[in-house]
């Protein structure tokens, strides 16, 4: 165990007594908690530069005082905590930091934009567990092939491949694998080398482009509804977000056109609109590609969701119908492989703004687990990715018919279900006069992931619009929590707002606007 001893000689204390003082101050103020290990007899006198008998004569003493245990055959252990008044010599350097007055941070336009986005870092954790559905149960993950490439990569085969690039792009066989896929799966057309690697594509290279790209006041339209994280990111830049609506078409590239202002560029997710689950119809794609370049306007195309689709052919995705002149596509493997890879992508048109990239994420962040890139271009080059996504795309049919199906019987009139047929939630609203609350504590008992929109809204956000996220529960599990969801939200209306079952079985479908 690495450790610092943090000790003064003293000619008036003996060295054995101040070296264990300085362990005590270490379990004291945390560095060291009970069941750790300390460090043997031998290491003590390299770290401390002591005679093996100072060292002895220490351990000796934190033995008898009864703070360290010693075990025949496994060395010796802290055993308890000891209170922060234990007798230390001086303070250690975690505790005096911690004391110092802190200076508050010079107010940068950043930081302002920071804090003016009231980002609440606790609240998100909390809100953390709706994420975890957005991704596919560890059951349902392609383990046998996930081990087997990490397995084969342990082995050190081909030493070759573990050799450090410093391309800051990623792994080139990860590119290359990736090329290849996108223009089967999505008929995009590039090279290895319009490729970008990302942990977080949606942040990191969302940032980085609006660095190099964006100046304070230009114009950015984004969904409405729509995804909060990128909308935060243009604000963190200066820029000015404009809301577009949606409709079950995705996009409404009429209300954009006709705004007739200079918009630099446009944040959309053709293949499934989050959060209304809507497909950006072929003639909207049309419309938005044309619309781009007569405004030179770049386009960024998340494609979330797009293994995802239900009944429905995959379209084409912007960057192909456009030919990768103005659209920056954006991939995650979020949905289909984490937490086991959690990685992204983005395709770079074949023009300058690739090169401009290339130097700056040299400059800003170079590197990425490699191991990990090469186990994903196994799964993808050796057929296992598309298996898996095919795989999960029939598990999660089953799943969101099995869905649909217990909402609108058990529920019937009391909500109504955006059939959308693509993704891996539903979007329902229930009956305006169910309080919030209610819908929440009842999902929450029942074990379903149910979540609020508010998030997604600019303003004017429904009240009882939620998310209801189905893809990682097994059909008999979300039968049953769907069940117990309806019985307790009837059971709740009856008691607490006297409406019969008669009553609410009588009572009409709710349109979705
Ligand atoms: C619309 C949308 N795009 C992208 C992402 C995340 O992608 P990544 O984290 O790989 O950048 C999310 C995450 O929930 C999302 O909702």
């Amino acid at each position: 165990m690495e450790f610092v001893v943090d000790f003064e000689r003293r000619s008036d204390v003996p060295l054995y007594r101040s070296l264990a003082t300085a362990i005590k101050a270490a379990i004291s103020d945390g560095r060291l908690r009970p069941g750790d290990k300390i460090p043997s007899v031998r290491m003590l006198c390299e770290l401390a530069d002591v005679s093996r008998n100072t060292a002895h004569q220490c351990y000796q003493t934190l033995i008898d005082e009864g703070v360290i245990e010693a075990v025949i055959g496994k060395g010796a252990f802290v055993r308890k905590a000891l209170a922060q008044d234990v007798n230390v010599s001086r303070k250690s350097l975690h505790q005096s930091e911690i004391e110092k007055p802190q200076k508050a941070p010079r107010q940068t336009q950043m930081i302002e934009n920071v804090l003016s986005m009231e980002v609440d870092v606790l609240t998100h954790q909390k809100t953390a567990q709706a994420l975890k559905h957005q991704m596919p149960s560890l059951a349902d993950l392609p383990l046998q092939s996930i081990k087997r490439a990490m397995a084969k990569h342990s082995r050190f085969e081909d030493p070759s491949l573990l050799a450090y690039s410093g391309d800051p792009f990623g792994h080139p066989n990860l590119r290359e694998a990736i090329a290849r896929y996108v223009l089967r799966a999505r008929a995009i057309k590039c090279s290895p080398e319009q490729v970008v690697i990302s942990s977080r594509p949606s942040q990191q290279m969302l940032d980085l482009y609006c660095r190099l790209f964006i100046e304070k006041g230009d114009l950015i339209a984004v969904e409405h509804p729509g995804y909060s994280q990128p909308r935060q990111i243009f604000q963190l830049h200066d820029a000015r977000v404009l809301p577009i609506p949606v409709d079950e078409s995705g996009l409404q590239v009429e209300a954009l056109a006709a705004l007739e202002k200079p918009i630099n560029m446009v944040y959309v997710t053709p293949s499934h609109q989050d959060p209304t689950g809507a497909i950006l119809s072929q003639s909207r794609r049309k419309q938005l590609v044309d619309w781009a370049r007569q405004n030179n306007a770049v386009i960024w195309e998340d494609d979330v969701e797009n293994e995802y689709r239900y009944g429905s052919e995959p379209l084409p995705a912007l960057y192909a119908l456009d030919g990768g002149e103005r659209v920056i596509y954006q991939s995650t493997f979020w949905r289909t492989l984490c937490p086991l890879i959690r990685m992204g992508f983005v395709i770079l048109p074949a023009n300058a703004t690739t090169e401009i990239i290339r130097s700056a994420k040299y400059m800003l962040d170079r590197d990425l687990p490699i191991v990990e890139q090469l186990v994903l271009a196994d799964l993808i080059n050796d057929g296992s990715y598309e298996r898996h996504v095919r795989e999960m795309r029939k598990k999660f049919t089953a799943r969101r018919m099995t869905a649909v199906h217990g909402l609108t019987v058990s529920l019937n009139g009391l909500l109504s279900i955006n059939k959308n047929t693509a993704g891996l939630h539903l979007r329902v609203l229930f009956d305006a006069s169910i309080p919030r609350d209610l819908i929440l504590n009842c999902g929450r008992d029942a074990g379903l992931s149910i979540t609020g929109t508010q998030a997604y809204y600019l303003c004017d956000a429904p009240q009882n619009e939620f998310l209801i996220q189905f893809a990682h529960v097994e059909e008999e599990d979300l039968k049953q929590q769907i069940d117990l969801f309806s019985r307790q939200i009837k059971a709740q209306l009856n008691t607490q707002f006297c409406m019969p079952d008669q009553v609410l079985a009588a009572r009409p479908a709710i349109p979705f606007s």
